[in-house]
Parts: C-alpha cells; sequence; structure tokens
C-alpha cells in the first residue's frame, strides 16, 4: 500500500462499509466531520501528557512517547496538537449508542517544548475477523501546521504486511511500525515523527 494510500485508508477503514473504496471523497468528508464533532470533547487545557484508555479498561497497558520534528527532522515542533484514537482490546473504535466514528478510545496531548508527548493507553487490538494490523491514528495540528495524519503499527503484530515493514524500515528513526518493549507489565513505544506533507486532509 502507498504511504498516502495507508495515511488514508487508516481512518476510512475504520468506516467504510466493505464493500466500498475506501478513498471514496464522500467518505473522507464523512471522515473529517467526525473528527471536527470528536474535536468539540477536547479539554480546554492540554499537557504534553495525556491518557487514552481510561484506567480499569481491559487491555495491556501501554505508554506511547511521541516526539514531533519539523521538517529537517531535527528542530524539535513544539505546541502541535496531537488528537490519537484507536481501538479497544476487542478491535471495536466505538460505542454503539453513539454510532460509528465516536472512537471511545481518544485523547489529547501538545507538543513541549521539545515535540514530545506522552499518551498513556492500552494497546489496541485488530479489527475483528479481519487481517488489519493492529494501528492507532493520530492527527497533528497547530499554528502554521495544517492537520495531517500519521499512525502507528506495532513490530510484533504478525499483521503488519510486508510492504509496511519495508516502508518503515526505509523511513528509518521515523518508520511507522515501532518496536514494542514490555517492561514492569507495561508495553512502551516510541513515536518520532516528522513533519511532512503526508497525510493532509
Ligand atoms: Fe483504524
Amino acid at each position: 500500500m502507498e504511504r498516502r494510500a495507508f495515511l488514508v485508508a487508516l481512518p476510512a477503514i475504520a468506516v467504510a462499509l466493505r464493500t466500498e473504496p475506501v478513498h471514496a471523497a464522500p467518505q473522507d468528508l464523512e471522515f473529517v466531520r467526525a473528527w471536527e464533532r470528536a474535536q468539540q470533547l477536547r479539554p480546554r487545557i492540554l499537557s504534553s501528557r495525556a491518557r487514552i484508555a481510561p484506567v480499569g479498561e481491559p487491555g495491556t497497558p501501554m505508554i506511547i512517547a511521541g516526539r514531533l520534528f519539523a521538517r529537517d527532522g531535527r528542530q524539535p515542533a513544539p505546541d502541535v496538537t496531537v488528537f490519537a484514537y484507536h481501538t479497544d482490546a476487542n478491535g471495536i473504535y466505538d460505542e454503539r449508542s453513539k454510532g460509528p466514528h465516536s472512537w471511545r478510545l481518544k485523547g489529547w496531548a501538545v507538543t513541549n517544548a521539545e515535540g514530545r508527548f506522552e499518551f498513556e493507553t492500552n494497546r489496541p487490538a485488530p479489527y475483528p475477523g479481519r487481517t488489519t494490523a493492529a494501528h492507532v491514528h493520530l492527527s497533528l495540528e497547530g499554528r502554521g501546521l495544517q492537520r495531517r495524519w500519521t499512525g502507528l503499527m506495532f513490530e510484533d503484530d504478525p499483521l503488519v504486511p510486508a510492504d509496511e515493514r519495508a516502508k518503515s524500515a526505509k523511513a528509518g528513526q521515523f518508520g511507522s511500525v515501532r518496536p514494542v518493549v514490555m517492561r514492569n507489565g507495561v508495553e512502551h513505544v516510541d513515536l518520532p515523527i516528522k513533519i511532512t506533507d503526508e497525510g493532509v486532509f
């Protein structure tokens, strides 16, 4: 899958009827509207550290330690709002009563002076009955930074396709298929992100 396709397809896959092409424009529009609806729940004051899965949520605890860099891959990118959401331990995004695109497990952080942000959450599971690798969706936006999307997959997930692994390896330290390290019952993932012109929508 092309990188662009990966970036676009991940949100769309979550919502698309299986018989429809995942890149159809109306779905993207619907997705953007859902994103906007979700932002109404954003806390007024954000910190560089936030929680996604609530305490007591079933699953394996996971800490995603992100660091956002400018296009040069060296300068940290501060004051960027990072919105992240993912599936629960059953691979489900939404509470049925709240409808599709309500994203039960979601959170917001803002990058600090070093570009760092951290999400405390649980490891997401793959969509039930599907072969899509487990993943986390992240949007980035800030003053002077148009909203864009990126994603995170896990190196130890057998569902991650070979082409995604190859692309990630090619991206070096900014690859989106990340190693997972278990420490004291918590899975840790480092997520360095470089701002690029991909994933803008
Ligand atoms: Fe997804």
